[in-house]
């Protein structure tokens, strides 16, 4: 069995794509390149500009207009990969929570889910890629060569996400994360343009039921290793 060159993960948010990526990628000597970065960076553009989140011309606009460069990590303070807008590292500054409020509604606009995915489309036609995001096979490359689409229940992944909140040494509280977690959930399932669906020929993983060991063990095997 050949390995996939092109390797699509997608799924709800901190369903644990993140992690497997990250991981597979290192141990196949892929690309990892998680594409949430990317509507972050616009999403933190907005804001810093002063243009209104309901603006969508506005909003499309950035995103056409300003090209983002996800690179390797240049600097090991457990960063996934690099984010620069316009010279500038914006890699932190794409987890502000304000950023987080308001990412699901910049991503529901067409015209800068059409730029993005252009850009990520390139990115991932080069191959020896590991792409997670929402749409990698249904929309993106929906001729990857092996398609995940790992899954676990909103209570899972808002306990996960309230775990990771507070080993930063955050102040938070488990129910409004999971609130927000079925907000975001609702918008990205719910919206027009490339909602979060499984491709039809991927994988199917519930990382409930599975630790984050057996799912990379499980995933591997699928890469024929
Ligand atoms: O995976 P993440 O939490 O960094 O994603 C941030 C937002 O971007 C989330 O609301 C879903 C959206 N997204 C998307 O619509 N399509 C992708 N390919 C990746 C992310």
């Amino acid at each position: 069995m050949t390995t996939p060159s092109t390797i699509a993960i997608d799924g709800p948010a901190a369903s644990g794509k993140s992690t497997l990526g990250r991981r597979l990628a290192d141990s196949l000597g892929y690309l990892f390149f998680d594409t949430g970065v990317m509507y972050r960076a616009v999403t933190w553009l907005a804001l810093q500009r002063g243009v209104a989140i309901s603006d969508e011309s506005a909003v499309t606009a950035l995103a056409e207009g300003t090209p983002i460069d996800v690179a390797p990590a240049s600097r090991a303070d457990g960063r996934a990969c690099d984010v620069i807008i316009e010279g500038r590292d914006i890699t932190w500054e794409t987890r502000l929570p304000e950023v987080e409020a308001n990412v699901s509604a910049v991503s529901a606009y067409a015209g800068v889910r059409r730029a993005l995915s252009a850009q990520q489309r390139r990115i991932g036609q080069r191959g020896k890629v590991v792409m997670v995001g929402r749409d990698i096979g249904t929309v993106v490359l929906p001729e990857a060569d092996l398609k995940i689409y790992l899954d676990a229940s909103a209570e899972e992944r808002a306990r996960r996400r309230f775990d990771e909140t507070r080993a930063r040494g955050s102040e938070t509280q488990l129910d409004e994360i999971l609130s927000k977690v079925q907000e975001r959930d609702h918008i990205d399932s719910t919206r027009a343009v490339a909602p979060l669906r499984a491709a039809d020929d991927a994988v199917l993983l519930d990382s409930d039921s599975l630790s984050a060991d057996e799912v990379f063990a499980r995933v591997m095997e699928l890469c024929g290793k």
